[in-house]
């Protein structure tokens, strides 16, 4: 029951909301949930914008029933082929065999090898357009955003960019689908932490996106995940390119890997001598204990980022290693990194993060420092200074 959600000139909201699945990709947590939006518009000729994920199709069809009525059904344009969007395809063509697929080249080579596809199909290009009657729909092609195959397509009407996954975010839509309809900024933790676990890998890509649809007059950012951002599109839009940038604010995360508390107990006082320098954006985070990606999303925030971790049989705490593992592929540049840890018996934790940080892009900020076992006054002096040295950097 979706009862016609108009975005806007006759462009209809028909998406979904999961609350059932936990993890996103079988991977990410998703506790407040997440939407698949997909759009109807109805003009001379109707077109559908995005499927959903497959177990949802039936209320896909639903949804689309409501608005076109008895109408054909004329086009499918597929943004983004990722079976979260592309799932349903098989479920449409079934209930309107005469549409017409409308993507790029890639597109059609993939939904051919995940869906067998041999319908009708309008391959376009960057900058094609297609006449609707009352309306022409322009194309963008928009690759590694985060697939090959991204596209975006504008509506030269209405305005409305359907952007793919690209200005995204976690969060199921709960009864508010528009950005001027609720407090919007509720999502912006969970569009981070979206951003950078998920597309924030191909941040150049984003920027050459955005450089694309620079020039476009964006009166409603239709994405395929979370909110419709219709009343303040730029917001969103700026915050897509303030993190595909690189750009941080002022603060530190502080993340360690400990098993009996001494490492923890560096952390805990590291985060008070920068609070003491006047950092005010401080965040501790147990690697066993909090979600990688929640530890990403900070990171992606804030400028500072402390890594530590005892000696777990000559290397780091595991949970630390699969942290730094995922760290090193997610594309985050440009972050001031301190080390520290703690010898145990046998050292390896503060080396192995040493060697993390020899094949990061980041800035190491003074020496590491690794405890033998409980921490001493000449760690204590060590970690004075860490802390000063990040604090100094930080406002620089
Ligand atoms: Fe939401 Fe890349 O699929």
């Amino acid at each position: 029951m979706n009862k016609k959600i108009e975005v806007k000139d006759d462009i209809y909201y028909i998406g979904v909301n999961d609350r059932r699945t936990e993890l996103f990709e079988n991977l990410w947590p998703i506790p407040y949930g997440v939407s698949y939006n997909a759009y109807l518009i109805d003009d001379e000729k109707t077109v559908l914008v995005e499927t959903v994920e497959a177990r949802q199709a039936g209320l896909l069809l639903e949804h689309l029933k409501e608005v076109l009525g008895d109408k054909p059904l004329d086009y499918l344009v597929l943004d983004h082929v990722e079976p979260d969007h592309s799932g349903s395809l098989k479920d449409v063509l079934g209930a309107y065999p005469e549409v017409c697929v409308v993507g790029n080249k890639k597109t059609l080579g993939l939904i051919e090898r995940f869906y067998g596809f041999d319908g009708i199909f309008l391959e376009v290009k960057n900058g094609d357009r297609l006449d609707l009657g009352g309306r022409e729909l322009e194309f963008y092609l928009t690759p590694m955003v985060h697939w090959p195959e991204t596209m975006m397509t504008y509506d030269l009407k209405s305005k409305c960019l359907f952007s793919g996954d690209a200005f995204g975010s976690f969060g199921t839509l709960d009864g508010a689908i528009f950005d001027d309809e609720m407090d919007a900024e509720r999502y912006v933790d969970e569009m981070r932490r979206y951003f950078s676990n998920i597309v924030g890998k191909y941040s150049g890509m984003v920027q050459r996106a955005l450089g694309k649809i620079g020039g476009l007059e964006v009166g409603a950012v239709c994405p395929t995940h979370g909110p419709v951002w219709r009343g303040n599109p730029e917001r969103v839009i700026g915050l897509y390119d303030l993190w595909s940038k690189q750009e941080a604010e002022e603060g530190v995360v502080i993340v360690f890997g400990s098993m009996y508390g001494h490492t923890e107990s560096m952390a805990d006082r590291l985060a008070r001598l920068l609070v003491e320098e006047g950092v005010t954006n401080v965040y501790i985070f147990d690697a066993s204990k909090t979600h990688m990606s929640s530890i990403i999303s900070y990171a992606w925030k804030y400028k500072g980022l402390m890594l530590g971790s005892c000696a777990y049989n000559t290397g780091m705490l595991p949970t630390m290693d699969a942290l730094c593992r995922k760290l090193a592929v997610s594309g985050l540049e440009n972050r001031l990194l301190g080390i520290f840890g703690n010898y145990s018996w046998s050292g390896g934790g503060v080396k192995s993060l040493e060697t993390f940080a020899e094949e990061s892009s980041f800035e190491v900020i003074g020496s590491s420092i690794e405890a033998k076992s409980v921490t001493e006054q000449t760690d204590d002096e060590k970690l004075i200074a860490l802390a000063e040295n990040m604090a100094m950097r930080l406002k620089a």
